[in-house]
């Protein structure tokens, strides 16, 4: 497709507990026909194509010009269809799908030919997962293929929450938008590599840490993601990055309001701050993100972009526990961070 190539994006209203099948089927034919199409699962809006078309997948980098070197996860619609996918779907996967799938948690497992390669890039390997959500559920189903589907934003943005977000960053690049309404987990799923003995952590993400070890006890963790071993300030990813400078105070949940609103000033004009703890919230120019880790969970991307609408010179966010949900909500925070204080 030709950059300039600008298509009519259609948006649809869907139910998202029970899709009427109209709908459904109107976009599983674009997905048949190899195009992308945005769609609401439990944890962040998708972008989807059919897994097993190269050129159809192919159109998901450019839609959201996503670099060409990162795979993406494969959407399924049973453990039947999983196991197409791979060459191998050992007992673990299974004990885990059978507790936490539909779901929010991705295995990476080696490949199948199934799969396209341009999915799994130059990987042996595939990323795949099943939804909790029946309008991805459905989709999958009336499609008949899986779905590779990476969230969809613009590469570098705050993942989409709301169709809404969808529009911002890819009305006119895509033919049509499924609106399902809020997603409810609000950042992406758990993915784990069970191609390594014993299994790693990749990104933290919907389904806790706590959660896995229940099961996989000897998961393991790396330094990046624990919270004892401390994040260098001004360490910079530029990913799923607000326009507006975001500052990520660590613990900041706990600190007086004093020293939050100093921090604000000092750097630089009018912050908006981004609330964990709601006693801060009168006392500072604020929005309150939520108050416990699953409702910050599902706020912080949209809070994001809440920021970017509204003009101030930077946002603070108040940084909360790296236990349970706040592991995930921590990762993307100070991804997304243009500067972290200690
Ligand atoms: O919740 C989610 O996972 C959402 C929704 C749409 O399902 N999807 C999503 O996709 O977040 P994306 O592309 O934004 O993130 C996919 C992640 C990336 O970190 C990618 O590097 C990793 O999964 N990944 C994909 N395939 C992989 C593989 N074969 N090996 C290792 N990591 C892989
Ligand atoms: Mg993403």
């Amino acid at each position: 497709m030709a950059e300039n190539a600008r298509l009519e994006t259609k948006l649809i209203s869907v139910d998202p507990l029970s899709p009427s099948l109209r709908e459904i089927q109107l976009a599983a034919k674009l997905i048949r026909q190899g195009e992308v199409i945005a769609f609401p699962t439990e944890t962040v809006y998708g972008l989807g194509a059919d897994a097993t078309n190269a050129l159809a997948v192919r159109k998901i980098f450019e839609a959201k010009n996503r670099p060409q070197d990162n795979p993406i996860i494969v959407h399924v619609a049973s453990i039947d269809q999983a196991k197409q996918c791979v060459v191998e779907f050992p007992p673990l996967a299974l004990q885990l799908a059978e507790r936490f799938w539909p779901g929010p948690l991705t295995f990476v497992l080696p490949r199948s030919e199934y799969v396209s390669s341009e999915v799994t890039k130059n990987l042996d390997t595939v990323a795949i997962r099943m939804p909790a959500h029946q309008v991805a559920l459905s989709l999958i189903e009336q499609s008949g293929v899986p779905i590779a589907a990476p969230s969809a934003n613009l590469s570098g943005k705050p993942s989409p929450t709301k169709a809404i977000h969808v529009m911002q960053d890819l009305n006119g690049r895509i033919p049509l938008v499924l609106d399902g309404g809020s997603t409810l987990v609000g950042v992406e799923s758990t993915v784990i590599s069970l191609i390594h003995d014993p299994p790693i952590l990749l990104r933290p993400g919907g389904i806790t840490l706590e959660e896995l070890q229940a099961i996989i006890p000897e998961i393991v963790v790396p330094p990046d993601f624990s919270s004892d071993q401390p994040i260098s300030p001004g360490m910079k990813y530029k990913h799923y990055s607000p326009e507006t400078k975001l500052v990520v105070i660590l613990d900041g949940k706990d600190r007086p309001v004093a020293q939050i609103d100093s921090i604000g000033r000092a750097n630089g004009g009018q912050p908006l701050i981004l609330c964990t703890n709601p006693r801060h919230r009168h006392d500072l120019m604020s929005i309150l993100v939520g108050k416990t880790p699953k409702e910050i969970q599902a706020n912080f991307f949209s809070s994001l972009r809440i920021l970017d609408e509204a003009s101030y010179d930077v946002g603070i966010f108040e940084g909360i526990t790296f236990e349970g949900a706040g592991l995930a909500v921590m990762n993307r925070a100070l991804k997304a961070a243009h500067d972290i204080i200690e």
